[in-house]
């Protein structure tokens, strides 16, 4: 049974200061960062620890109110929004946001949903250790979020995602138990990896409070290079030269278009192209060493490895980056992709996985197939080649009027119908790292196997029976 006004229920249960109805301190937390949706929510639950989110989630289950778990806000697909009725509230986890310890010995960190990442990254290396996931929101994304969206970024390729990181979860069932599950077990067969299932859930099985995270050892020395390619095939020929020149020190492989760096040097000041030739396409490459003694080693085996691929055409160009300052410099032109992007003007996003070796292919003739498709637009990609994912925008026509908001909304579904068809039939995923969120969910229903998703719907169905768990963000409802 649903009542009128749920707050005095929670302002009972918890302490002073845990529910924030100040329509001031709550509108920015009811639109995603992209400004693609827009919510309402009467209040923002902040509950400080583990059973405080036990009490607000047995009284929401008890009355049926909906709530929406969000750490930093910075979903790429509508995941963290809350539904424009108004019937849900914003359950926080920010103000969790204790890292409980960090053992060097053991390669562990224990923290809070609401540890930002930059955060613990700082934190880790302040021990000796490094955190080895890291993307261009990190100075908002939060733990619990990156969980939930089991994110990737620029160093999966090397580390995997946020999957691979987690050790132990800590967690609350809509029926407010508390899972304690952070005790980091090598070996652990007692049935269903729950902390598996709630990882990339988005919040919609439960809540996760709290995390053990696999530590690696902190970098002794990196040697990053941005590199000009002719191609995306002659970029992947370079990725495998380099792996079997420098094997696993090669931690991040990224791919940018043309078009793309120019639309970065257009929006952030100081920003200049790290290559003096002309190139369709560019690749950022760090490669790592823990070992202090090994620095020099590293640069000159990677100065090795880009005269050998010069001369067996594997690329056109490159700049090793001859200072920290510099290699930063390199990859805040990676990482402010997103930033630029959205600053230029309103696009259709995609973020698709295909296998590998596919997908030098994929991006050009996917690209071709959408500009033709659809007269006036323009495709461009850009992302983690050697994870076979990459970020795919559709860019409407020049409008000035509008910036091309009025083809979006006129076009948009059947861009994206279209893209995504050409992302299935090269057997593909529709979300590779971003989640479905609610940006996804009619696709999702529309493209998944029947099998898949009766698998999302059971697990759903058990965990939440009452559906109160961020409702129509992933799971598309039955029919
Ligand atoms: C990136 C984000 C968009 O790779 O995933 O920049
Ligand atoms: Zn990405």
């Amino acid at each position: 049974m649903t009542i009128a006004n749920p707050l005095p229920l929670f302002r009972d249960a918890l302490p002073a200061g845990r529910v924030i109805d100040d329509p001031d301190l709550i509108a920015p937390w009811t639109s995603d960062w992209r400004g693609k949706y827009h919510g309402a929510a009467a209040a923002i639950l902040s509950p400080r620890n583990v059973e405080e989110v036990s009490a607000i989630l047995r009284i929401a289950a008890a009355h049926g109110i909906a709530l929406v778990p969000q750490g930093g806000n910075s979903s790429m697909v509508g995941g963290a929004t809350p539904p424009a009725d108004g019937k849900a509230l914003i359950l926080s986890l920010r103000a969790m946001n204790a890292i409980r310890s960090i053992d060097a010995d053991a390669n562990l960190a224990v923290c809070e949903a609401g540890v930002i990442l930059q955060t613990l990254h700082e934190a880790v290396e302040a021990a000796g250790r490094r955190f080895p996931l890291t993307l261009g929101a990190k100075g908002v994304a939060t733990v619990g979020g990156l969980i939930s969206t089991n994110a990737g970024g620029t160093q999966v390729l090397r580390h995997g995602p946020m999957r691979a990181q987690v050790e132990g979860l800590e967690a609350v069932w809509p029926n407010g138990s508390i899972l304690n599950g952070l005790a980091a077990l090598k070996k652990d067969n007692r049935g269903y990896d729950l902390k598996q299932v709630l990882i990339g859930a988005e919040g919609t099985i439960g809540v996760i409070t709290a995390a053990s995270l696999r530590l690696v050892p902190t970098i002794a020395s990196r040697t990053v290079f941005w590199a000009g390619v002719a191609s995306t095939a002659q970029a992947l020929a370079l990725l495998r030269h380099l792996e079997e020149a420098l094997g696993e020190a090669v931690e991040g492989f990224e791919i940018l278009s043309d078009e793309i760096v120019d639309v970065v040097l257009s929006e952030v000041p100081g920003t200049r192209k790290p290559i003096a030739s002309p190139a369709p396409w560019h690749v950022l490459v760090e490669a790592v060493t823990a070992d202090p003694g090994d620095a020099d080693a590293l640069r000159a085996r990677v100065e090795a490895a880009l005269a050998d691929a010069l001369e067996k055409d594997r690329l056109t160009d490159a700049t090793i980056a001859s200072s920290e300052g510099q290699a930063d410099a390199f990859w805040r032109i990676r990482e402010s992709v997103s930033s630029s992007e959205k600053a230029k003007g309103p696009a259709m996003q995609y973020d698709i996985s295909v296998p590998v070796g596919a997908m030098p292919a994929f991006m050009i003739d996917a690209a071709r197939a959408c500009e033709g498709h659809f007269p006036g637009s323009t495709a461009q990609s850009y992302g983690h080649l050697g994870d076979g994912n990459i970020h795919f925008h559709v860019r409407p026509p020049r409008d000035p009027a509008d910036r091309g908001a009025h083809w979006i909304a006129e076009q948009g579904e059947a861009v994206s119908r279209f893209v995504n068809d050409l992302v299935a039939a090269a057997g593909g995923s529709i979300s590779a790292e971003h989640g479905i969120g609610q940006m996804k969910v009619a696709e999702l229903a529309r493209l998944a196997s029947p099998a898949h998703l009766v698998g999302l719907r059971a697990i759903k169905g058990a965990f939440d029976p009452g559906g109160i768990m961020n409702p129509g963000k992933l799971v598309p409802p039955a029919p």
